[in-house]
């Protein structure tokens, strides 16, 4: 899952009435933020607040934070300080600006961010904003709040069902998180100590969700989870259901013609998973697995619980299973004790497996996990070389993945007007942006395109015939 993402709000949502308060939710980090600031938008809809892009015209602004790495903390606070002058010039106009701090920052911090951050009203968890409006209230009435409780009620039972305009508004793609939380305990990562441990979403909860995007107009899902393929309910059969399982059943609802999930774990990509690959049309040949490191001894200090081979096997059996699958991973350089030789057997399982996309990352110590007491903590200077090398050759896999796409007929989502007039942006197999000619009208239609070059973020693409797939 990427967490380098710093994208804007749910964004141009624009259902909702005129003359009301506005919200911006500014979301940082990876995917299950950007479905929680939607989702807080739908929570806040009912106080009447409607979502802007532009933060200079919001009453309430949401910093919809990440904890992953130390930058992310650090980005925040310092965003805050901004937000700080913003609400004091505000306040001498006589006017409102309410300021808020959601997701893993929120979370891991509490109360410190009150102290750090005068200009703060509230902070709320990512397990209890489903009570943001509540919490709203009680802040314009003066007191500031903290509610980072693992509330014991399931706030998607409290969350507002989002109206089909709304689903609409935000186009043909959508997030559904299906399951939150990790019980895996890697020695990096602050995850199980801000989102919990892993609980799944229940069944007919997500099938209601998925329906009522479809009848949206959503074509494409990807359900989301820190760990989603650990995800596991009862279904109608009586039997414990898998993920697997969860995407046989989400490939029969109607409308629905695209799925994906992300992130998965290795160890939780059992036999039922595997043949949904080789079995639904409708499941993208797309899979982010990350592995971390390609050494076993870090591996092993990581508490990955598989070994480069382990992992190596098993996107043999991917492969053999849906032999068009493109992989993408995440990788952590400069865990403490890695060495040359280690980061040499990283580069070597980069090789082995030729990724798609990637993406990579320096160690960041996390306080409270036991990787940051671990001694050999690797020099800054060694983690920025090593992280130039392992990104050259990513790099470098990418952009010959994207060149074997030329000459090749796709399946196109179309999904967002191009820069150009005339130009539309689809969405890849393989979640690469195309550019083709095509009407507005289209977005929504999955049709065949030839490709015809590649750009450096999306290739170029012309429509084949002008027929509709799906
Ligand atoms: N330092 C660097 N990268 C990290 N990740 C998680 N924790 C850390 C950390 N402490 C990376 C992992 C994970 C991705 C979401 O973020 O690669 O898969
Ligand atoms: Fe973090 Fe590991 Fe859980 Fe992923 S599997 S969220 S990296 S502890």
């Amino acid at each position: 899952m990427s967490n380098d993402t710093a994208t804007t709000p749910p964004a141009a949502d624009k259902a909702g009435a005129a003359n009301t308060r506005k919200v911006f939710i500014k979301t940082y980090g990876c995917q299950m933020n950007v479905y929680d600031s939607v989702r807080m938008g739908d929570a806040l809809a009912g106080d009447g607040y409607v979502p802007t892009d532009a933060m200079e015209e919001a009453d309430l602004i949401l910093l919809n934070t990440c904890h992953i790495r130390e930058k992310a903390a650090e980005k925040v606070y310092s965003a805050l300080g901004r937000l700080r002058d913003m609400k004091q010039a505000r306040q001498a106009d006589g006017q409102e600006l309410m300021i808020g701090v959601t997701g893993c920052v929120a979370q891991a911090e509490g109360e410190e961010i009150l102290r750090r951050a005068p200009a703060v009203d509230v902070v709320v968890g990512p397990q209890t904003y489903h009570r943001l409006p509540e919490a709203l209230r009680r802040a314009r009435q003066g007191t500031r709040v903290v509610d980072t409780d693992y509330a014991v009620e399931d706030k998607f039972e409290h969350l507002p069902v989002t109206e089909k305009a709304r689903i609409r508004a935000r186009g043909v793609t959508a997030f559904l998180t299906v399951q939150e939380g990790c019980d895996k305990f890697c020695t990096f990562c602050v995850v199980p100590y801000t989102r919990g441990a892993e609980v799944s979403r229940p069944l007919h909860q997500i099938i209601d969700e998925a329906r009522r995007l479809a009848d949206a107009g959503v074509r494409e899902i990807t359900l989301l989870g820190q760990n989603v393929n650990a995800w596991h309910g009862e279904g109608p059969d009586g039997r414990e259901w898998g993920l697997g399982d969860l995407l046989y059943r989400l490939a029969e609802v109607p409308g629905l013609a695209r799925l994906r999930y992300t992130t998965s774990h290795p160890r939780d990509m059992d036999d039922r998973l595997i043949d949904a690959h080789r079995d639904l049309r409708s499941l993208m040949p797309y899979l982010h697995l990350p592995v971390q490191s390609g050494s076993d001894r870090i591996l092993k200090a990581m508490n990955r619980r598989h070994t480069a081979s382990e992992y190596l096997r098993l996107i043999d059996r991917i492969r053999t299973a849906r032999p068009d699958i493109a992989m993408s991973g995440d990788f952590i350089v400069g865990f403490p004790g890695e060495t040359d030789v280690d980061f040499e057997d990283t580069l070597r399982i980069v090789q082995a497996v030729g990724y798609a996309q990637a993406f990579s990352f320096k160690y960041s110590t996390r306080p409270g996990t036991p990787g940051a007491d671990l001694p050999d903590q690797v020099p800054e200077d060694v983690k920025s070389e090593r992280l130039e090398r392992l990104q050259a050759l990513l790099l470098k896999q990418q952009a010959e993945f994207a060149k074997s796409c030329v000459g090749k007929v796709i399946d196109l989502l179309l999904e967002k007007p191009g820069r150009n007039e005339g130009q539309v942006i689809g969405r890849s197999p393989w979640l690469q942006s195309v550019n083709v000619d095509a009407k507005t009208s289209q977005i929504g239609d999955i049709i065949p395109v030839r490709i015809i070059g590649t750009g450096p973020n999306s290739l170029f693409a012309e429509p084949v015939r002008d027929v509709i797939i799906a």
